[in-house]
């Protein structure tokens, strides 16, 4: 007998939403890192790079999730990244940008969705965005302390890739 999918349509549609969202920053966080290491500033690559393997753990637990309930994700095609960010306030800005639309999409989402068992799941998604914004909007912070201080930046690079 095939195993059922216990996901109703609506839930599993909104499930791989989040899925090609976790993937496509995925990506993004990658584009960054890589104009990062162009721009001379390796701490802010290594931290985007950090950020970009964190996006697929994300994907996995849904995933996970959907293989558990009886479905399975999509692996989408993604959009190429056209975003730019030529120094570090502009990759935390992007970052920061990325990760308050994503807490606001898995509000919108956990709202919606009809299913008790996939709310209680995307509980750990919406602390894990609250963190992230708080962590992004600490940064900008810092960044903000330093201005246009060349030294200050160099140091703030070093602090993001010693984590
Ligand atoms: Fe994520």
């Amino acid at each position: 007998m095939p195993i059922s999918n216990l996901l109703e349509k609506a839930t599993e549609d909104m499930l791989n939403k989040a899925v090609h969202a976790e993937l496509y920053a995925s990506h993004l966080y990658k584009h960054v890192a890589n104009q990062m290491q162009r721009a001379g500033f390796f701490g802010t690559q290594k931290f985007f790079a950090g950020e970009s393997a964190d996006e697929l753990t994300h994907y996995q637990k849904i995933a996970d999730y959907m293989n558990d309930r009886g479905a399975m994700a999509k692996v989408p095609a993604l959009e190429a990244c056209t975003e730019t960010a030529a120094d570090i306030v502009e990759a935390i800005e992007l970052g920061y940008d990325t990760e308050l639309q994503l807490m606001r999409d898995y509000e919108k989402w956990y709202r919606e969705c009809k299913c008790v068992i996939t709310q209680q799941f995307l509980l750990q998604f919406l602390e894990l965005q609250r963190k992230s914004v708080g962590e992004y909007g600490d940064l900008l912070s810092r960044l903000m302390i330093v201005k246009n201080d060349r030294g200050g930046m160099i140091l703030i690079d070093q602090e993001l890739g010693n984590g």
